[in-house]
């Protein structure tokens, strides 16, 4: 008997074949001469439907059980489906109580509700779509840079560097009596390591060679945060691209990956002038210097009609060193652009990169940071060309393309503050 997936088997043009089906039961319903049973293996979005005659055992057949089903293809009087299997053994490989099992056949549960389990959720309807639409939004995602000759770079998880300066990161070291225990402070094989916070300045090395380079992978955070847009574990989708001359050229690189409609642009000088007139009272600063928070970004979007608006040129002292100088006065700006969405608020964080040796070495002399990028400099010294990229939170893209409101629904297994399960 032919093996098949439950994709294949749906595809199936033929009636009348012997197949064996192996799945996870997702409704069970009895009429009066059969049991109508809905079968999936999760190859496809529709389940297949099988049919089990009085003469079968389907007493164990309850919802999320696993079964191994061997039957002939028929064509269904459905107009749901082109075929139905009609059963002639039905094993339940793996039973399912449905006292015990958190999920209700017929009941729709709330993301809040399903969150509780996190090796269990993706079982459900909702969860299991969503982590489809994830899976095509990342392939998408990287055929839209192979399209546009960006060369992908797996830059390194565990680096020596604090790529934001922000002081947010995981050290690494090893656990329990491999740590040298005369050591106060332990590292990774005598040498200081962290998870990283951006690949940024890996793709900067590589964009001296390329060009035009990308990563897609994990980035950390030890952001103390319980809010509903961070993660301690997110995946970031970089951008580095060299001769990138202006904030217009970087930004149009983001509206051809992301952005199909109307957006705004205004710089960081107007959305504080924004933010002072109106009338809204805020619980953080509005005064030129400080940091955009997500209320002052959720209304500057509102303000500009509900579109994606880049705000670009923030005060040099906001950016990392890496920023390029604007060197502008008397209010001294960097030419770092950040795209803020609806609902969501940020979701892209990007600058033109200092590429003046001149500039950089100032800049990381002043931050006592010239010691440990000496190789950043350096790659200044040796054919340095104009450059700048950008970052974007995969999770929250996902956030904004299916409208929903917490990032812990979006990804397969949540990591934030205080929890870290399974
Ligand atoms: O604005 P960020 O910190 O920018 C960078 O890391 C740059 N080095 C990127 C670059 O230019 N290559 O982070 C970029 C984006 C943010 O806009 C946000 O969407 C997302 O990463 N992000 C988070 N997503 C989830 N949880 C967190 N804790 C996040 N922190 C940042
Ligand atoms: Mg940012």
């Amino acid at each position: 008997r032919m093996k098949m997936r439950v994709s294949d088997a749906l595809a199936s043009k033929e009636t009348g074949t012997n197949v064996r089906i192996q799945g996870w039961v997702r409704s069970v319903r009895p009429q009066k001469d059969n049991l109508f049973l809905n079968v999936n293996d999760g190859s496809s979005l529709q389940p297949l439907q099988v049919v089990a005659g009085s003469h079968l055992n389907t007493r164990d057949l309850t919802f999320g059980c696993a079964v191994d089903i061997t039957g002939t293809l028929e064509k269904s009087p459905s107009k749901k489906q082109n075929v139905e299997l009609q059963a002639q053994r039905i094993e339940v490989v793996g039973e399912c109580n449905p006292v015990d099992f958190p999920f209700k056949i017929k009941e729709r549960h709330s993301l809040e509700y399903v969150r509780q389990f996190p090796h269990l959720r993706c079982r459900t309807n909702a969860f299991s779509s969503l982590l489809r639409i994830r899976s095509e939004a990342s392939a998408a995602i990287q055929s839209f840079f192979r399209d546009n000759s960006y060369l992908q770079i797996h830059t390194p998880v565990i680096t020596s560097n604090d790529c934001e300066g922000a002081g947010e990161l995981f050290q690494v070291k090893p656990a329990g009596d491999k740590n040298d225990s005369d050591d106060p402070n332990p590292h990774f094989f005598s040498v200081p390591a962290y998870l990283t916070v951006s690949g940024q300045l890996h793709l900067e090395v590589m964009a001296g060679a390329f060009s035009a380079v990308y990563t897609f992978g994990p980035t950390f955070r030890a952001e103390n945060s319980q809010s509903r847009r961070h993660l301690a574990e997110f995946y970031m989708v970089e951008a580095e691209i060299a001769f990138t001359e202006s904030l217009d050229d970087l930004m149009k690189d983001q509206v051809d990956l992301m952005l199909k409609r109307k957006f705004n642009i205004i710089s960081y000088t107007e959305a504080i002038d924004i933010l002072k007139s109106s009338s809204q009272n805020f619980t953080f600063s509005t005064e030129w210097g400080c940091d955009l928070q997500t209320e002052h970004e959720k209304f500057l979007v509102k303000h500009c009609g509900n579109v994606p608006v880049f705000v670009i040129n923030y005060p040099y002292e906001l950016k990392p060193f890496y920023a390029r100088d604007n060197q502008d006065q008397p209010k001294h700006t960097a030419a770092a652009v950040d795209l803020l969405v609806p609902e969501v608020g940020e979701l892209c964080g990007g600058s033109l990169r200092e590429e003046r040796l001149e500039l950089l070495s100032q800049r990381l002399a002043h931050a006592g940071l010239k010691d440990t990028y000496e190789w950043y400099l350096q790659l200044r010294e040796f054919g340095s060309v104009p450059h700048g990229g950008f970052g974007m939170g995969f999770e929250r893209y996902l956030l904004c393309i299916l409208g929903l409101h917490n990032i812990k629904d979006v990804i397969p297994f949540a990591r934030f503050s205080h929890s870290c399960l399974l």
